[in-house]
């Protein structure tokens, strides 16, 4: 039965994510207590919640720690407890090992371990017994990204009333490189559980398309996936089937053209690219502590002409060395001088429990430390590296301080820093570099794109962004700035929501 809250009856919406909404804080009299978290999606829920008898699912934070369901605002919270075997192998391991580099176009190596996949199922089968708990009769259901695939048909399993979204924030990879995932028919299955699945990009929903229409031999009619809901090939059946490893060694299925006779679930996977909260971005530009901020700033830096900042977290897939070299290599033949330039990077600490992350950290120290030693003056800077986290009115002061911001990842399911600066610029000056491989470029479109593996061309747009002209930099921002007004995570979230709330679900076809 679901837990009762004031009505008796359980959560209509609810939000499950491998993070809750809230993060545990000491304040400075010792005592501790819940915060809600600064990101854009719980910004763009909590309100949803607020007004609609709202819980969050997600694990708190610590290890080994059960805590009880509670209140916080006008949210409920569902913590899922994590044991440190769990972190091991289902948060570090399959979800940061395994999903996140094979979702990223390898950009590291992903390591395949079948205890990492047990621990995967094990608590995704956890956070869906938690939100089976909680749900209302007929709620709506709304799973987050690559750490809970399964949950959407574990869900469906338990409580086939559920009507159940699932967004995946991340890239979704081309099938040539999905294809090599072990249990890739079990990931499959457990997606379309889902009535609705958004992705970032359109190239993302249609790579997710292709892998379900040529694994599982779906009949899939524009955005929509049939899913037989009988069928007698125990590989190839309907979501429901028991995630199981001979399930997944399954793999000569016969394609269907043309809509099998039977009675078929249908699914949507589409695009849906998330944003950021604009308005409170854009109201924090305005206040008068926050641009003083901004020029205190500039003037740490030696008051040089061009800042070049990057924000981000300490992350193979950003192209934070790209970038570094790309700017040591300008120092290095001139285009470029110390007390003209200071590029600053924000790297916030991240997965430090994951051996790539950690090889990384040390990379880019040394990356920074021999630029620093080699152009430091006495006076100015060449780089500020700081490798910490800031609360969002240090990184809008850091936006509007920025003439250049340079977001080079080399894969990015969206990249919300992009929209960040956008959205935090007041005046209409300021340019932004943007790797072609963000999501964001997508909508971005009056960014100076680049290819960031390209190291010429990626000095040759710091150099563009650094002297173009002020009409061209303006014209471009105007455009940018039209995007992220109009398209704020509201939108992402109320559209989702909408569509989910008219997909109808079954289809039957005559034989
Ligand atoms: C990405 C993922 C999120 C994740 C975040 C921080 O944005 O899409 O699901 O929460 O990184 O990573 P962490 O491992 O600290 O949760």
């Amino acid at each position: 039965m679901p837990e009762s809250n004031e009505n008796g009856n359980g959560y209509d919406f609810v939000v499950v994510a491998n993070r809750l909404a809230v993060n545990h804080v000491t304040n400075e009299d010792g005592t501790t207590g819940w915060e809600r978290s600064p990101g854009g999606l719980v910004t763009a829920l909590a309100p949803l919640m607020e007004s609609s008898e709202g819980a969050w699912v997600g694990w708190h934070g610590a290890a080994d720690d059960v805590l009880e369901p509670f209140d916080h605002g006008d949210m409920h919270l569902v913590p899922v407890p994590l044991s440190s075997e769990d972190i091991e192998d289902y948060y570090e391991g399959f979800s940061n090992g395994t999903l996140w580099p094979l979702y990223h176009d390898v950009i590291a190596r992903p390591d395949f371990h079948r205890h990492w996949f047990e621990a995967y199922r094990r608590v995704n089968q956890r956070f869906a017994e938690h939100t089976a708990q909680v749900a209302a009769p007929k709620a709506t259901v709304w799973v987050q990204d690559y750490q809970l695939q399964l949950v959407p048909a574990m869900l469906r399993d338990l409580r086939p009333d559920l009507t159940i979204g699932f967004f995946n924030h991340i890239p979704f990879p081309p099938p040539g490189l999905f294809a090599q995932l072990p249990w890739r028919h079990s990931v499959l299955r457990g997606l379309l559980g889902a009535d609705l699945i958004g992705f970032q990009r359109a190239s993302d929903a249609s790579n997710f398309r292709r892998a379900v229409h040529n694994r599982m031999g779906y009949y899939v009619e524009d955005e929509m996936i049939h899913v037989p809901l009988q069928t007698n090939a125990p590989d190839h059946g309907s979501p429901l089937a028991g995630f199981n490893a001979d399930a997944d060694r399954g793999t000569a299925v016969r394609v269907n053209s043309a809509p099998p006779a039977g009675v078929a679930r249908l699914v949507e996977a589409k695009e849906f690219p998330i944003s950021i909260d604009t308005a409170t971005i854009t109201a924090l530009a305005k206040r008068e502590d926050i641009i003083a901020r901004s020029q205190e700033i500039r003037e740490e830096l030696g008051n040089p002409e061009t800042v070049l900042l990057g924000v981000d977290r300490l992350d193979y897939t950003k192209g934070i060395r790209h970038r570094m070299k790309a700017y040591e290599e300008l120092l290095q033949n001139g285009s470029l001088t110390v007390g003209q330039v200071c590029m600053v990077q924000v790297a916030s600490p991240s997965r430090e429990g994951v051996e790539s992350y950690r090889l990384l950290k040390e990379e880019i120290e040394q990356t920074v430390g021999r630029i620093s030693g080699e152009f430091d003056t006495l006076s100015h800077p060449a780089i500020r590296y700081l490798h910490h986290s800031y609360p969002i009115e240090e990184m809008v002061a850091l936006y509007m301080a920025a003439d250049v911001m340079l977001v080079t990842a080399l894969r990015d399911g969206m990249n919300l820093v992009a929209k960040e600066y956008v959205a935090a610029r007041r005046g209409d000056d300021g340019v932004l570099v943007l790797s072609e491989f963000t999501g964001a470029a997508d909508q971005l479109r009056q960014a100076l794109l680049i290819n960031p593996h390209d190291v010429d061309e990626l000095k040759a747009a710091i150099l563009r962004a650094t002297t173009m002209d002020s009409e061209d930099a303006s014209a471009r921002m105007e455009n940018l700035r039209r995007q992220v007004v109009h398209h704020d995570v509201r939108r992402w979230a109320t559209d989702f929501l909408d569509r989910l709330g008219e997909l109808t679900g079954v289809v039957s076809v005559k034989g």
